[in-house]
């Protein structure tokens, strides 16, 4: 690997670390396509998988190897002939292979797993990269437990497995023991103490048990680290990994303190993160740094303000730089009349400040019974506060017959001003002949936008609520209508749709539009 000292290499786990915690196992074909967007992402090394552990894995490992071009692919072995062997004849393929071999270093993993003296398992790991050097150039080697490990002994092992070939030394905190700062000091004490260190990337592979696994990534970081393994959205053994996504958004929306960049596409974040959330079922948490719903969403009414202001009162990068589209400013009972304004404007109504107290006192009273307010609820109180005329159409009479065997027909007849009109209207089920039938008797043909149905009480004898929603050029409006037949609910969401679209088309120049 060329060195470049201001240059942090992103070594992703995800398919290694990240696949074998529980619940997120996935098969070849959702690896390989993982995979992918790993490299499409920029990511450097890819630890494909553990090749030894089963049949499927090396199979998955050695597609991927013969898949991946640009990035490195990495297949992890204990540090036995076994399965450094099995890694090799899985990942020999690639265009740049990389063997991964670790064995444990802590005196608790010596005397309890491995019972093996310090002596012994020096012999072990140095003889291990020489096995895998002897394959390929590129050797990492990890000294689990390196937390809890003698420094001392720490020292000697890493200076042994550079001698013996190792181009990257991994240091894992594998248990989430280390704190930032202690561990910041050790990767200081590595170099200070490895005489033998050359060229040698010392690399981080942090586990999140106490939550410090970003911060004592960013600490090695400080101190010299220059390549951190992680995974997306921080998934991993127990409490995760090191998150990707926080890395390298830390390094880079900090690069007036680390100095440092990575190769990562970080625009790719977003994308990549919803890709293993969509494999896996399994979702991220809504406040999760970087890719949760809320990473991007403010409802702090004093928040809305500034950013409304100035994006950068509030926000410290831009969604759009990790893949997402937009701030968004969730309306409800913190938000402010200037949020509720500008909200407003992007519907495309400009009020005046009069009408923004209005709205602005609707919205506080709708919040306290409904946590967000959506557009659909602003256009009704735009049309119940603002915009409200003499209702044009009414509902008289309606009948509808349906069933398997007759071509959906409704009979309706409507008040139109002073004119009673009866029409009929065929349709694919009673809901679509009905609003046929309103169509041919106010003569409309509106596109519809959106049709809901909602049961106001449970049961089967529930009170049906319908919303409508139609378009009229850049406008749209909606309509809602209740019943226990959601047939005439839904007849009279629609006509409340449209007599509120006969008061916009009347009052065009009233309600100021915004082009
Ligand atoms: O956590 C750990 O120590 C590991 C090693 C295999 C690097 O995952
Ligand atoms: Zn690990």
């Amino acid at each position: 690997m060329k060195t470049d000292k201001n240059r942090v290499y992103i070594f992703d786990t995800t398919l290694r670390d990240g696949e074998q915690s529980p619940g997120y196992s996935m098969n070849t074909e959702e690896k390989l396509i993982l995979a992918r967007q790993l490299e499409r992402m920029g990511v450097d090394i890819i630890e494909a998988g553990f090749p030894i552990a089963s049949e499927g894995d090396f199979e998955a490992v050695k597609l991927i190897a013969k898949e991946i071009k640009k990035s490195q692919v990495a297949g992890l072995a204990r540090a036995n002939k076994n399965d450094i062997d099995r890694a090799w004849q899985a990942i020999k393929g690639a265009v740049h292979p990389r063997i991964h071999t670790f064995i444990s270093s802590s005196d608790i993993h010596l005397k309890y797993q491995l019972k093996k003296s310090r002596e012994q398992v020096l012999k072990e790991a140095v003889a291990a990269v020489k096995l895998a050097k002897s394959y390929t150039d590129n050797v990492e080697f990890s000294p689990m437990d390196a937390t809890r490990s003698d420094r001392d002994y720490l020292v000697e092992m890493v200076s042994a497995v550079i001698d013996a070939g190792a181009t990257t030394v991994n240091i894992p905190d594998t248990v989430g023991y280390a704190i930032p700062e202690e561990f910041g000091n050790l990767i200081a004490y590595l170099f200070a103490n490895v005489k033998t260190m050359g060229n040698t990337i010392i690399a981080t592979h942090c586990h999140n048990d106490l939550g410090l696994a970003v911060a004592n990534s960013l600490a090695a970081i400080r101190n010299g680290a220059r390549q951190v393994e992680c995974t997306i959205n921080g998934i991993g053994e127990r409490a995760g990994n090191t998150a990707m996504e926080e890395i390298v958004m830390a390094l880079k929306t900090r690069k007036d303190l680390f100095g440092l960049y990575t190769k990562i596409k970080t625009e790719q974040i977003y994308k990549t993160s919803r890709l293993l959330t969509q494999i896996t079922g399994i979702p991220v948490q809504p406040n999760k740094a970087i890719v949760g719903a809320n990473a991007f969403a403010h409802e702090s009414g004093i928040h809305q303000d500034g950013l409304i202001k100035e994006k950068i009162t509030y926000e410290i990068m831009t969604p759009q730089s990790v893949g997402i589209s937009d701030t968004h400013i969730v309306l409800g009972k913190h938000s402010g009349r200037n949020a509720i304004s500008h909200h407003l404007k992007k519907m495309g109504y400009l009020l005046d400040d009069e009408q923004i107290n209005k709205v602005a006192a609707r919205v506080k009273e709708l919040a306290d019974v409904k946590k967000d307010i959506y557009d659909e609820d602003l256009e009704v109180i735009l049309a119940e506060e603002i915009y409200r005329g003499e209702d044009k159409y009414s509902l008289v009479y309606l009948n509808v017959v349906s069933g398997n065997v007759a071509i959906p027909t409704a009979t309706m007849e409507m008040q139109i001003g002073k004119d009673i009109v009866r029409k009929a209207g065929f349709g694919n089920g009673p809901v679509d002949a009905t609003f046929a039938a309103i169509r041919n008797i106010t003569k409309t043909n509106y596109p519809l936008m959106k049709y809901v149905v909602n049961a106001i009480t449970g049961g089967s004898d529930a009170q049906g609520e319908v919303t409508v929603q139609l378009k009229h050029n850049n406008h749209s409006v909606v309509g809602r209508g209740a019943h226990p037949d959601v047939i005439v609910a839904s007849a009279k969401a629609y006509i409340n749709a449209l007599n509120r679209m006969e008061f916009l088309k009347d009052n065009i120049k009233k309600v100021k539009i915004v082009e």
